[in-house]
């Protein structure tokens, strides 16, 4: 008993270690490094990738730099899901491109034992909401999605769980768990238990589960989140190693 409180205890500090060495700013990954694609019905998940990409469904279509679609394993046991793309992604047409992103992966990396290219990344809105659509090159231009956004891009996020099929999804911060979970109350009071997602995809009795966490940007300007951020993500990992939600 006394051993395992030992190995917890630093198994945490590492943990808070890691998050806390110092987040350079994060240079494009080269395109060798981005996970290979297509491996169930390419050609399904790349028209959907397409349709993203060209999509005017609502006024961030015609302000985006780039459609943020998502990106890893189309294999992948779980899906992380942020609220949208900011400054960064919209430049690159990647998910978690900045500084929340090098932090998620550190959690991915120290509490999951996972890379990006193991997990799918993604958000409930595609492209980037901006306070003033006009400049997409400032920065400081970031608002949250706005409900019609949301709905016209909702469909796009369910056709990717259809395809990759995981068993749970993260979702990261306010936005994507109240989307996700039809729920009305924020991460804080959501966070540290397991859910079903409402939507059936894959027939009756073959829910995804839903573990809401903090968003990293919530870490970087809280890290006393950072503890709570473990734990979630401890009872994800151990959901992944069984099976099972104790
Ligand atoms: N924040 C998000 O919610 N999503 C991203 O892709 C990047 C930052």
């Amino acid at each position: 008993m006394k051993r395992e409180l030992a190995a917890a205890v630093r198994d945490l500090a590492s943990y808070m270690r890691s998050l806390d060495e110092d987040l350079a700013e994060v240079p494009p990954r080269p395109a060798a490094d981005l996970p290979a694609g297509g491996e169930r019905r390419p050609d399904a998940i790349s028209a959907l990738a397409g349709q993203v990409r060209s999509c005017r469904k609502c006024g961030l279509g015609y302000a985006r730099l780039n459609a943020v679609f998502g990106a890893g394993s189309h294999k992948a046991r779980i899906v992380f899901v942020g609220e949208g793309p900011g400054f960064q992604e919209d430049h690159q047409g990647e998910p978690f491109v900045g500084r929340s992103g090098q932090l998620l992966d550190k959690i991915m990396d120290t509490v999951l034992g996972l890379k990006r290219a193991d997990v799918y990344i993604a958000n409930i809105v595609k492209c980037h909401p901006m306070k003033n659509p006009e400049t997409p090159e400032a920065h400081g231009n970031d608002r949250p999605p706005t409900q019609e956004e949301i709905s016209a891009c909702r469909p796009y996020l369910d056709e990717q769980l259809r395809f990759i099929r995981p068993a749970c999804i993260v979702t990261l911060g306010s936005v994507p768990t109240k989307v996700l979970l039809n729920a009305d109350k924020g991460v804080s009071l959501m966070r540290g238990r397991w859910y079903d997602y409402p939507v059936d995809l894959f027939g009756p009795g073959h829910p995804i589960k839903v573990m809401p966490t903090y968003h990293p940007a919530a870490l970087l300007r809280n890290p006393n989140l950072k503890r709570d951020t473990w734990e979630d993500m401890k009872m994800v990992r151990a959901f992944l190693e069984t099976g099972r939600i104790n």
